[in-house]
């Protein structure tokens, strides 16, 4: 069967599965270069069917990741929390218009909202409009069940349990699932507004962070702080319940209103003026961040320690839902040994519901009802379009740039490896772009992890963002476990560990403030050049690990060649490596003195 997997609202996405196998998937904020872009991802499938090169004929079903009859649960959520909380309620109540009129959001702070939940009815007549007639069915899968499709066929547990968590579907915000064998039940569900999601996101705002974006900035912020507001969160704002369950007070915290920069009374009483986005940061707003990541995981071991009773022997857990990309939180369920192994998607996000409800759609088409006869599979993160060296050529002439030199592999790496080795910085294009909002070895700024001083430099050279946030270590696989605490892979990047004792005057341009360092763990298997590049430069070191940050400048990851070249030019790093070609200093001061 061919299936078109579709996100439509938020970090929109699409995802094409043959025969229970991913072909393609990419996110629209790659092709519109608009950041989580929650348009409709028109040019998500366009470059998807081009990748599996097929036409929107072909298809067989689109399987979309939300059932947009079931709005029950939120309007009365809605209009409860108008009638308890009449400040917000013009928030609340522009938010419910444009998703009823079907009115797209202009408002260019949030692309994420540009999505609208009446275009979901209107999907058939919206790709008709595009493609013509078709026949494939259009069938709507629930949200959290798409989540959970995305981790559950990445793994090979024949006994795990499941959480999905974020901010929420279509009533549900976190679910708990068993998955035993061929028996997949749902052990809680909590419904929306109690989300754990909305709390982050909603702290997000507070910090002066842009919301649905930054909230991995106010994680990077929160080890400079002490938890002095944690007991005041968890009795007023975000309380435990009995049975693992949580309530949020969305009176204190609205989630709607901190959208549009409105906090409560009571919130601003306790915590002060929420912090404008050009304000410096100070002591207290660390304390908030640190507060807020602790709440978080309290709540989130909770959840765990309830599951934990009902299933005593599941040894294996599997995290999906926009909650995922919380890696602290992710590190410290391995450190606290309440599982044995843990697994979270590369798109843990609403991207990767596309791919989930492709594999839910597959299932149901192959009468696969027992998990352990399934062909579902996703072999791995690379799934966006690959570039051959005619097509980087091409680039190069299409901006009137000289083409550089092309080397043979054994040369490219000698000549990156002894770069970074001499703390030089390389910008890294090679192979298809990765689905999720991690650069995995293919689309990276790459250096060297041993220099603390190359955090400032990588700072004025390309990225330009704030210095408190950690930069990644890529990893060996193989030596993962001498510099980390960590027994198992990381290839997604979404575990911290802490850096060995020992280690952390290696490379401290990769260990953070707390002794921690976001593992990407690097296996030939599964990216083979990029594993060489490193091994490389462990050769001339004898270190097998190298800082990897994202290829973009203030805009989503480089997609294609020209993005690339570009990006390169709008940095001052000294090496783009391009497929086979290899650009250098003196490249570059020809195509600057064009
Ligand atoms: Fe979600």
């Amino acid at each position: 069967m061919k299936i078109l997997g579709l996100s439509t609202m938020g970090n929109s996405a699409a995802a094409i599965t043959v025969d229970g196998k991913v072909i393609a998937a990419i996110e629209e904020e790659r092709l519109t270069r608009m950041k989580n872009d929650g348009g409709f991802p028109f040019h998500a499938i366009k470059t998807c069917l081009n990748s599996a090169d097929m036409n929107f004929s072909d298809l067989d079903e689109i399987a979309v990741y939300w059932q947009p009859w079931r709005f029950m649960n939120r309007s009365i959520a809605v209009l409860k929390g108008a009638i308890l909380d009449p400040k917000n309620i013009k928030f609340r109540a522009k938010r419910v218009m444009e998703i009823i009129s079907g009115k797209k959001n202009k408002n260019d702070d949030y692309p994420e909202l540009r999505g609208s939940w009446i275009d979901l009815f209107r999907i058939k007549s919206i790709l008709k409009k595009e493609y013509g007639n078709f026949s494939a069915t259009i069938k709507y899968y629930d949200h959290h069940d798409c989540h959970a499709a995305s981790i559950l066929y990445l793994a090979n547990y024949k006994q795990t349990i499941c959480l999905t968590y974020d901010g929420g579907g279509e009533s549900d915000s976190t679910v708990i699932y068993s998955v035993n064998g061929d028996v997949q039940k749902r052990l809680k569900t909590i419904l929306w507004p109690n989300s754990l999601g909305h709390f982050y996101s909603s702290f997000t705002g507070f910090l002066g962070f842009r919301m649905l974006e930054g909230e991995y900035k106010m994680m990077g912020l929160a080890p400079y702080g002490k938890p002095v507001f944690k007991e005041y969160i968890l009795s007023k704002i975000l309380q435990k319940k009995p049975d693992g369950e949580y309530i949020l007070n969305t009176k204190i915290l609205n989630y709607h209103a901190a959208l549009h920069g409105a906090f409560s009374f009571e919130l601003e009483s306790k915590l002060g003026k929420p912090r404008k986005p050009n304000e410096e940061f100070t002591e207290h707003h660390h304390n908030i961040a640190s507060s807020v990541q602790l709440v978080f995981e309290e709540i989130l071991f909770h959840m765990l320690a309830w599951t934990k009773k009902q299933e005593p022997n599941f040894e294996n857990l599997c995290i999906a839902g926009g909650c995922g990309l919380n890696v602290t939180a992710n590190g410290k369920i391995i450190k606290n040994k309440l599982f044995k192994n843990i697994l979270i998607p590369p798109a843990p996000h609403d991207a990767g519901c596309a791919v989930g409800a492709a594999f839910l759609a597959e299932k149901k088409y192959m009468k696969l009802y027992k998990r352990s006869n399934h062909h579902l599979k996703m072999d791995s993160p690379y799934l966006g379009r690959t570039y051959n060296d005619d097509e980087i050529k091409s680039a190069f002439e299409n901006r009137g740039l000289v083409v550089p030199t092309k080397f043979n592999e054994k040369e490219l790496l000698e000549i990156l490896s002894s770069a970074l080795s001499r703390s030089e910085v390389i910008a890294w294009f090679q192979g298809a772009s990765e689905f999720g909002p991690r650069a995995l070895g293919n689309r990276s700024f790459i250096a060297d992890p041993r220099n603390d001083s190359i955090r400032d430099i990588l700072n004025k050279k390309i990225k330009k963002r704030e210095l408190f946030r950690p930069f990644a270590p890529s990893c060996k696989i193989e030596v993962a476990n001498d510099f980390f605490e960590i027994n198992q892979e990381s290839p997604y990047m979404n575990i911290v560990a802490n850096v060995r004792e020992d280690k952390k005057n290696i490379i401290p341009a990769v260990t953070h403030t707390d002794g921690t360092a976001r593992v990407h763990t690097v296996d030939k298997k599964d990216n083979l050049l990029y594993w060489k590049l490193i091994d490389a430069f462990e050769k001339k070191t004898g270190v097998g690990v190298v800082l990897n940050t994202s290829f973009n400048i203030q805009e989503p990851i480089v997609e294609n060649p020209t993005q690339a070249i570009d990006c390169f030019l709008r940095s001052s790093v000294e090496f783009l490596a391009i497929g086979s070609y290899i650009c250098d200093i003196k490249w570059r001061k020809e195509a600057e003195g064009k």
